[in-house]
This record gives C-alpha cells, sequence and structure tokens, in this order.
C-alpha cells in the first residue's frame, strides 16, 4: 500500500482540548450503579459498598465530568427519593427500563464516588416528570452552604461542605417520543428557560446544557436545536448530542467509515448554534456537550432495555470487538479535530450498559474498547494541531471518502501526541509524520492495539485476545518519523519535542 503522510504545522493550531472531553456516564440502567460500581454484597465492596475491582479498572481511564443519573432514567427522577437514611428511601417502579429502583444509590453516593475517583460531577435533571422547581432545589441541596432548606437537608444527610456541582443538564433526550415527558420543540424551551433561570438564580456559577437532538434520524433534527436555543438564549451553556454507532451491515470497512458522519454531525450542531447566536444576536458562544457516545447495535432493541419489573437485570450488555475498539478511538479522534467547539463528551457508558467494563459475579472483564480508551487518557493534555491526512483511502457506502488512515495530533508541553488509526481489514500501513516548526527529539511512548481479527474480542474465558502492546518499528531520521502499523490497529504516539523550534 502507498504510504501516508501526516502533515502538521505547529502554528495550525484549533484549540486547547477541554479535558472534560473525555467525560463517562453513569446511569440507573441494567447493572450500571447495582453490580457496576455500587455492591455492597460483593467480595470486591470497599467499607462504602463501592467495588474495589471496578474502581481500580476505572481510574485507568482517567474519566473527568461523570454524568448521572441518565439518561432517560432522569426523566422520571425525583431526586428526593435517593436521598436520606436508606432504610427510608422508596423502593420504585421505574419506567425508562421496565425495572425496580431501590434508591440506595443517590445524590450523595453519587458524590462519595466522584470525590473517590476525581471526577467531575455532572447531574441532569428532570425534565420530564419533573418540575423546574424541583430542578433549582437540587441545584440548592448540591451547592449552596448551608443555612437554607436543602443545604441544610444535605449538612443532615452527612455533609456540611457543599458539592459544587458545576456542570447541570436540563432534561435528557426531550426531543425522542421514547422519553418520559416528551413534548414539542417549543414546550421543552419554555421548561427548560424556566429550570435555567431558576437554577442559575440559586447558584449563578452553574453551567447548563439544553437537549439538542438525540440522534440525527429523527424528523425535528436541528429543527429542535434551532427552537430551543433561540428561546433559551443566555442561559444556555451548551447543546448536547448524542450518537451511538454499529456494524449493521456486517462490513468492517464501510463500519470504520462511520468516523466520517460523527465529524459531520459536530459540525452540523456547531452551524446550528452559530446561527441561533445570530439570529437572537447574542454575544456568548454556545458550546457543545457531545454527553452520549459510543458503540452499540447488538442490544438496541425493545428486549434489551426490558427489566421486565426486577431489579438490576442484565440490560445492553454489549460485548465489543476489535472493530468497536477502533470506531471508539474514532469518535476520539473526531472530538480532538474538533477540539475548538466539542467542550464535553462522556462515554455512555462505564460500566455493565454498553461499557469498556464487564462484571460477572466477583470477576471483572477489561473488553477491547478499554484500550483505546487508555491510550488517550495518558496522552489528552495540550492543544489540537490540525492534522491533515494524505495517502489512499476508500469510497464508503455512506459517508463518503475516508483515509486509510484516520489521525488526530495534540500538542502538549515538550511533546506532541500522535494518535493513528488503520483501517485497513489486510493491509499494514506506513505513516510518515514531518511536522513544520517542531523538531522530534525522541520517542517517549509508543503503544498498540490490535487483534486478530476484525471480530476477535475479550471474553471471561480469554479476557486477554485485545490489549494493548508496546509499539516498535519507528524510525526518527531527520526530523521525519517513520512508523509502520498493523491492520486494524490504534498507535498513540507520544514524541519528546524541542519547545523552542
Ligand atoms: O445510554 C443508554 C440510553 O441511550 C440512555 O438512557 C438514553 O439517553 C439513550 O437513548
Amino acid at each position: 500500500m502507498d504510504h501516508t503522510n501526516v502533515v502538521l504545522h505547529r502554528d495550525f493550531q484549533i484549540a486547547t482540548v477541554n479535558p472534560r472531553v473525555f467525560g463517562g456516564f453513569l446511569e440507573h440502567i441494567g447493572r450500571a450503579v447495582y453490580e457496576g460500581v455500587y455492591d455492597p454484597q460483593s467480595k470486591q465492596a470497599d467499607e462504602q459498598g463501592f467495588r474495589k475491582d471496578v474502581l481500580s479498572s476505572l481510574k485507568n481511564l482517567e474519566f473527568t465530568a461523570m454524568r448521572y443519573p441518565g439518561g432517560n432514567f432522569a426523566s422520571g427522577y425525583h431526586w428526593m427519593d435517593g436521598v436520606g437514611p436508606r432504610s427510608t428511601r422508596p423502593v420504585l417502579q421505574e419506567l425508562a427500563s421496565l425495572s425496580i429502583e431501590p434508591n440506595q444509590f443517590g445524590t450523595d453516593e453519587f458524590i462519595q464516588l466522584v470525590r473517590k475517583m476525581n471526577w467531575t460531577p455532572m447531574i441532569t435533571v428532570n425534565l420530564g416528570t419533573g418540575t423546574p422547581e424541583e430542578a433549582r432545589n437540587w441545584v440548592e441541596y448540591c451547592n449552596r452552604p448551608v443555612g437554607t432548606k436543602y443545604s441544610n437537608l444535605r449538612a443532615g444527610n452527612g455533609s456540611v461542605e457543599p458539592y459544587d456541582v458545576k456542570l447541570w443538564g436540563l432534561g435528557n433526550e426531550m426531543d425522542g417520543p421514547w422519553q418520559q415527558g416528551h413534548v414539542p420543540a417549543d414546550q421543552y424551551a419554555i421548561r427548560a428557560q424556566q429550570a435555567a433561570k431558576l437554577m442559575k438564580d440559586t447558584d449563578p456559577s452553574i453551567e447548563l446544557i439544553v437537549c439538542g437532538s438525540a440522534e440525527t434520524g429523527l424528523p425535528t433534527y436541528m429543527e429542535w436545536d434551532r427552537t430551543v436555543l433561540e428561546h433559551v438564549g443566555n442561559y444556555a451553556d451548551y447543546v448536547s448530542l448524542h450518537r451511538y454507532v454499529g456494524n449493521l451491515t456486517g462490513d468492517t470497512a464501510e463500519y470504520l467509515a462511520v468516523t466520517n458522519s460523527i465529524d459531520q454531525q459536530i459540525e452540523v450542531a456547531d452551524a446550528v448554534c452559530r446561527y441561533a447566536q445570530a439570529r437572537t444576536r447574542i454575544k456568548k458562544r454556545y458550546y457543545l456537550a457531545f454527553d452520549e457516545w459510543n458503540v452499540w447495535y447488538r442490544t438496541q432493541n425493545a428486549e434489551s432495555v426490558n427489566g421486565h419489573g426486577k431489579f438490576a437485570q442484565h440490560l445492553v450488555e454489549e460485548e465489543y470487538n476489535l472493530e468497536d475498539a477502533l470506531v471508539v478511538a474514532g469518535f476520539l479522534n473526531s472530538f480532538i479535530r474538533h477540539a475548538d467547539v466539542v467542550k464535553i463528551a462522556n462515554l455512555a457508558q462505564i460500566v455493565n450498559v454498553i461499557a469498556p467494563i464487564l462484571t460477572r459475579g466477583d470477576q471483572i472483564l477489561l473488553q477491547s474498547i478499554y484500550y483505546p480508551l487508555v491510550l488517550y487518557a495518558q496522552r489528552r493534555e495540550g492543544v489540537a494541531l490540525q492534522t491533515v491526512v494524505r495517502g489512499p483511502g476508500y469510497e464508503s457506502k455512506n459517508y463518503g471518502f475516508v483515509h486509510t488512515i484516520d489521525a488526530s495530533t495534540i500538542l502538549g508541553k515538550g511533546v506532541l501526541h500522535t494518535f493513528l488509526i488503520n483501517r485497513s481489514i489486510s493491509e499494514p500501513a506506513t505513516i510518515e509524520i514531518a511536522p513544520a516548526g517542531i523538531r522530534l527529539k525522541s520517542i517517549q511512548s509508543a503503544e498498540l492495539v490490535t487483534g486478530p481479527s476484525a471480530a476477535a474480542c475479550n471474553t471471561f474465558d480469554q479476557p486477554d485476545t485485545i490489549h494493548t502492546q508496546k509499539l516498535g518499528n519507528i524510525k526518527l531520521t531527520d526530523q521525519t518519523a517513520t512508523i509502520q502499523l498493523p491492520p486494524l490497529s490504534v498507535a498513540a504516539i507520544s514524541f519528546v519535542i524541542d519547545d523552542k523550534a
């Protein structure tokens, strides 16, 4: 195969990569909370009931913003049910996943967890069946110093210190007919504006995410976003977008080209933000919160989200393979390439439910998608550089032309991080990087995730089929790095650079 050139220039900078782009999502669904992060009955539980093995594996992913409690769950959730003495919390019929919710894990447990994990809490309020007032009460509970009704309630529940939750979502996927309390855009916009005012009056330092389009296929796609932004105006800081993808046709090359449409989805959402700003003559810039993203298709059907009235069922436990790991890396490349507009992103989700980690009894499994996430987590500080790929590629059926190599780059202090995906199913690739204005001194680290086939995956019986390996075979001569990648692989290479070059 012809070789690929990755063209970079020190001065062609996009924006600082916001660490919040490496966020996660923990929802009350299936075994994500119970039997996932929280399982007091497990041999693996710590003194607070959190699973030590799960938390230690999650630590390596270094998530930043952690979205909670949903998802669809949020639209039927009344936060007061999840605080106070555990013995008095109600056991409820849960309608988003037709399950039983015992409320043994709520706001206080979530905050204990985010503190343990050094995550940034991001709470989605209920604008489906809840009221704007209930939403602002939650802000008071979390953020006000003691001395008022809900801040005193928090103190009574064990924390005099406020929780200082800065990121709040104004509902979840309210454009989706599946959502509890779904309404047309103009009605959601009124609810969101009312809640936003009360919430920001309660704590002006918070940042608010309005619900944007949940799916690109919905008839209200983008028209919804425009209506909502034009109405909510200055109260909105971010608009959300969601995306789940999958290999629906069994065609790996086609599936790996999906990243084109992720780039496009971001660019279209940003265009609508700018349009709404211009129309309303608002000075502030709306940014994007890509607050649900992942591969999800094998278990995306009604039965897979039906808990049949039971507690902690095995819902949407997607099993990931190598091609999924490449697509997950493709999402992250796209976020880095759009660092100027994507300021928050949350992998959906973190354990058991469409997740990099699965538990089975007291055992744990790291799925294929876990490994690229670690590669990026270790190399995310700096400024995204415009990354031009010149080289071979192919025409996909649905997404247009893609290069065989997908790439993104981050320029840090004394270091250049490059992320490369080889989409070829059968061919190794040779990639040359000769960045202008950057002197490559040496290789700090170079790692690779690959496996025997696109369908290869880790299982409880064979847990190590996909894992991270050292990447050798890099030549550094005359300012040029030459890299050899095997087919179907993701590589992350950090170069030590001369900051003065
Ligand atoms: O992440 C699973 C579900 O997908 C979430 O509850 C919902 O917001 C989305 O449709």
